[in-house]
Order: C-alpha cells, then structure tokens, then sequence
C-alpha cells in the first residue's frame, strides 16, 4: 500500500522526506522517491526495492534553506514496480505523489496524448501532472490550474503536488485515501498519508476530509472543502506513542488487520479487473499453455487457502488439482511431470519448506508461480511468474489478511483460468467479476457483530476442544478458523470436514465439545446441516454461524444474507477470525506475538 510525505520549511528536508518514507516502510511497498524544490531547483530520486536504495543515491544530496518536497512509497498497481513508475511524477515543471486510484485515467491520458503530452509510466499518477500543466496555460495562477485538475479527477485519492510555477507552495487534495497536515514548532509544515511520520516533529496534526484540497506556504495553511468553500483546519493533538499510533486505535495488529481486509482486498483487486474478465498484466499469457494439472504447495494458513483454491480451480476452470503441506512433499520423493504449474504460496515469500519445494519443482523443469505478499523475498526471485497479493505488511502472527487475499488472488486467478480454458462462459465470468467487487463489502466489521461475538466469547473459554466444520470450500475455512484459534488461545481445535465427523471424532461429542459450525446458505445447506444435527444430537455444544436460524445451536452468529456463497466465505472467515481473537483476549494471551511461534518461519 502506498505512502506519502511531504514537507515545507527550513531544516534538513531530505531526512525528514526518508525518515518519513521509513515509519511508512511497514505498509510494505516495492519502490519510492522524493522530489524536494530548494532555490528554484527540483531535485528528483528514485528507487526501486528497499528504502536503503533510495539512502544510497540520496547520499551526496543536501539543500541550502528553506525548501519544499515530497515523497512517496509505491506497491505497483497499475505498472510493474520500476523506476519509471515511482512517484514522483514529473511533468514539464512541476511533481506529483499519489495514493489510490484515478478511475478515469485512461480517458484523460488518451486526450493528453492526443494534444502531444509524452507520458514516461505506465501509471493513471502520472495523468495529474500533466493534467495540471496543461490546465495552467490557460489559468490565472498554479492553484486555480490545480483546483480544475482536482476536479477533473474521478477516483480516490490522496495527492501532494509542487511546482517551479509557486517554489514556496504544496497544493493538497484528498478523497478516498488518507492524509493529515502537522505543524512544528517552528511553523514548518508536514503532510504525510498516515500519522506515524509525523511523531516527534509534530504536536498538533488535522486530518483532511473526503473533498478537501488546498495550498500551504510558510505562512499558512488554506483548506477548501468539495464544495469550494473555505475552511479551518481541525488541529489535535498527536500521539507519541509510534507502535500505538501504527495500531491506530486497535488494541492489536491482529485485530487492526481484521479491520483493515476491506481496504487491502480493494487494493488485491485494483486494476485486475474490468467489466467481464479478470487482468494479470504481471502474467504471460502462455502461462497456462500446456498444463494439465497445478499443484500448489505451502504451509499453514498458506496451505489453507490453496486446499480454497483447489475447490474453485476444479469447479471453474475445471483443471485437475493437487495440494500439498511442503514439509511433507519435499521429503516424499513426489513425481513432477512437466504439464503442471507448480503454484507455492506464501506471505512471507521465505518459509523455508515452501521455497525448498519451489526449488525442486524448477529442478524438475515445471513452470512455476509464487502468490506472495513481500515483493523481492527469496520465492519471488526464484519463481518464473509472480502474482502479489497485496495485503500490506502484515504484523500479527496470526494470519488474517494475507489469507483473505490469497483467497481473493485465487478466485481471480481461477477465473482468469476459466477464460483460458472456455470452461466459463463471458456471462458467467462477468457474473463473478461482479461478485469479486462485493467482496471488500462482504468483510466489512460491523460493530453490533463484533458486539455480539465479544460477548459470546466467554462462554468458549474452557472444555476439551473445539471441532470447526464446514464442507466443501467452507472445509478449508473450518480448518483456517481452527488454527487461528489454537494459536492464540492455546486451546486445542480441529477443523473438520462436516460429513467425516461419523467417521470417529462424533466419538468426543458431550457438552464440553465445542462445534463451530459453518452453515451458508448457497452451498450445501441441508447436507451441512444434517451433520450438525448429528452432532447436536450427542450433546455436542454447537456455535452456528449462518444466515439461516438453527434451531438446534446453543449460540448462533448471524451473518448477512448474501447472494453467493463465495460472499458467506468472506463474512464467515471475518466471524471465525474476530471469535478467535476475542477468546485469546478474554484468556489474557499475547494476541500479536503467541507463545512458541515466528513470522517467518526460515527454518525447517
Ligand atoms: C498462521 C500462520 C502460519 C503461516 C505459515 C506459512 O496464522 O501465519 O501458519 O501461514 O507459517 O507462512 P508463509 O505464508 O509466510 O509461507
């Protein structure tokens, strides 16, 4: 996820612009620069990778004075994470930073062209630029150039701009994306998309409104609102607390990335979808040329998601599937023959057992993919093809949104399959797209429901275990809500398919037996229900999560009524997430950092 700094006045710009980048490092991203203006003078570096590439070529930089700049950190969306796609942009004489997205940037970049605008990225930023530059040969002055830009703009974002045209100003302007302004001391002003940078330069910070844009010089800050009227800056005090304000509010990272699912699924999607079809312009389109089975191997809540995507790449795209925990495979002497794409998935991209797998799989001669979320981590320079998923660095042990977007990943990838492979028809696949957009609705924490589960929590604090069961898709779900339990609240759970409980486990069925049972609506509901009615049956005590009222369950979690399946899957694995986290709560267990586990597990 993108970051933006921006700062206006005498002292060391350069360290405050990559001190700032740096408190913004954890959003994760895969290039960043900064542009400062000092003496009528642009001076303009970027990076790509790490922070300490950005360091390296800023070595020799200083400035003399009072000077104004702007920096930013870029996870690629539209463009592959290159120089030439780190903000800032440059027009003739003026830069620009940008988070989130201009939705109508394909028609304002086609009419630029047309004029005889060159364009240097591949990005929608890029059209601010030279939208404005070209709005100020015909307007009285660079704010009434940078207001008709504003307007133009349909889309969400987040945006700093500077220009040779005014060297003592940075126009703003927010919509959809966050940013603040804080102000020091001295009267030096920051600007940055999240607080942490500005802790330790600034006490009193005010954050902008959907609509807001305006300018700040040394002597002021002018704010208007969307409707062109202006306003007062709300200042507040600001923390000084970094981990806490990283949290933003939360009382943990776990439960603070539980919330945040909406906004990182909305960037897994961004750019990959269009009306009827699924886009991967970071995949070949040969890629799937030849293969007739993928397997996907990985570990933990990784291994979840791919037994989820097994379940769709079968149903969809009707290619044979296997998965498997990397630890076993790669000590089991497996058969690799070369019509299949091997596909390892990983948050971290360095799980030691998964990149071994991925070793042998190249070895082998297979065509390989990693879905990961760290760009530049060891799988994703091993593997042929690489597909990011997009969830931000992700603090808590406890998987939560890495999964989510692995999950929303192999749904677009499944379908991108399908088309590959005509085994959906345009309509089917334009259905789905559809259903893909809700999903950031679908994950969306409502207060009465996190409520409600809080309060239920206390009564799952003890017995001798807990069964999650679920079929079909939903399996892999009970097996993920099963993990995350155990690892935060040190209880023992299981995750179980529904129809294999009478195969043995209904033998631990009494009272003190938990059963989380997960019931949606669209996909075997009577089947799943009867199995519940099996266990409620020996006295099992049973937890349903489901749109439907079950008369049979000790407690019952509602979720929405929604038009897919695939929608329940997403509301119900945010239930299981928040039911796990409120009972480690309640048992006074570390939520972010369990007992006996890592991040990163680089070792075998
Ligand atoms: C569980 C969890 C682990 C990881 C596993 C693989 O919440 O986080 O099970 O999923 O260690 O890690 P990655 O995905 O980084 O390969």
């Amino acid at each position: 996820m993108c970051g933006i700094v921006g700062y206006l006045g005498e002292k060391n710009i350069k360290e405050i612009l990559l001190e700032g980048l740096k408190e913004l490092e954890y959003r994760g991203y895969d290039s960043a620069g900064i542009a400062v203006l000092n003496n009528g003078e642009f001076s303009n570096f970027k990076a790509v990778g790490k922070l300490i590439n950005l360091e390296e070529k800023t070595k020799n930089f200083t400035t003399d004075g009072f000077a104004i700049g702007i920096g930013h950190t870029r996870w690629a969306t539209h463009g592959k994470p290159t120089e030439l796609n780190a903000h800032p942009h440059l027009g003739e004489s003026s830069y620009v930073v940008h988070n989130g997205i201009i939705e109508n940037y394909a028609e304002l970049k086609k009419e630029l062209i047309a004029e005889g605008v060159t364009f240097l990225s591949q990005t929608d930023t890029e059209v601010i630029v030279h939208q404005f530059e070209k709005n100020l040969k015909s307007a009285k002055n660079a704010f009434e150039a940078f207001e008709k830009t504003i307007k133009e703009l349909e889309g969400a974002y987040a945006i700093l701009l500077v220009t040779k045209e005014e060297d003592g100003t940075i126009f703003f302007a927010k919509n959809g994306s966050p940013m603040l302004v804080g102000i020091d001391s001295d009267g030096d002003k920051y600007f940055a998309s999240s607080d942490t940078p500005l802790i330790g330069h600034c006490s009193d910070v005010s954050y902008f409104d959907d609509g807001d844009y305006g300018y700040v010089t040394k002597e002021s800050i002018t704010i208007f609102d969307k409707d062109g009227h202006t306003k007062q800056p709300r200042f507040q005090k600001l923390s000084t607390n970094k981990l806490s304000a990283q949290k933003d509010g939360y009382r943990f990272f776990m439960e603070k990335e539980i919330y945040e699912q909406s906004d990182v699924i909305t960037d897994t999607l961004l750019g990959r979808l269009s009306h009827d079809e699924v886009v991967f312009e970071e995949l070949e389109s040969s890629l799937f040329d030849n293969i007739n089975e993928i397997k996907f191997c990985a570990c933990g809540t990784s291994y979840h998601s791919a037994l989820v995507a097994s379940y769709m790449f079968e149903r969809y795209a009707k290619i044979k599937t296997s998965v498997e925990v990397a630890s076993e495979f790669r000590y089991r002497e497996p058969i690799m023959t070369k019509d299949t794409l091997f596909i390892v998935i990983s948050q971290s991209g360095e799980t030691a057992d998964t990149l071994e797998t991925l070793k042998m799989a190249k070895a082998a001669g297979l065509k390989t993919l990693v879905v990961c979320n760290v760009d530049n981590s060891s799988m994703v320079r091993l593997a042929d093809a690489t597909i990011l998923t997009r969830a931000g660095v992700e603090k808590g042990v406890a998987s939560t949104k890495a999964f989510a977007t692995q999950v929303v990943v192999f749904w677009m990838l499944s379908l991108y399959l399908s088309k590959h492979n005509s085994t959906l028809s345009t309509e089917e696949i334009a259905q789905q797209v559809q259903l893909l957009r809700e999903v950031p609705a679908s994950v969306k924490v409502e207060d009465a429901m996190h409520e409600r589960i809080k309060r239920l929590s206390k009564r799952y604090l003890h017995g001798h275990g807990f069964f999650f069961i679920g079929r079909d898709l939903f399996y892999p779900l009970a097996l993920e809500g099963a993990l995350k339990l155990k690892e935060i609240s040190y209880l023992h759970a299981e995750g179980y398919p529904s129809g294999e409980m009478k195969h043995g486990p209904i033998a631990l069925a009494d009272p003190e037996l938990f059963t989380i049972a997960l019931l949606p609506e669209h996909l075997l509901y009577e089947k799943s229900k009867s199995n519940v009615e099996e266990l409620s049956a020996r006295d099992s005590t049973i937890c349903a999560i489901s749109p439907l009222e079950f008369d049979k369950a000790d407690d019952y979690i509602q979720t929405k009524k929604q038009k897919s399946y695939m929608l329940e899957f997403f509301e119900m694995m945010v239930v299981v997430q928040l039911l796990s986290l409120e009972i480690s709560v309640r048992l006074g267990n570390d939520v972010d950092m369990p007992r006996n586990l890592a991040k990163s597990v680089t070792v075998e």
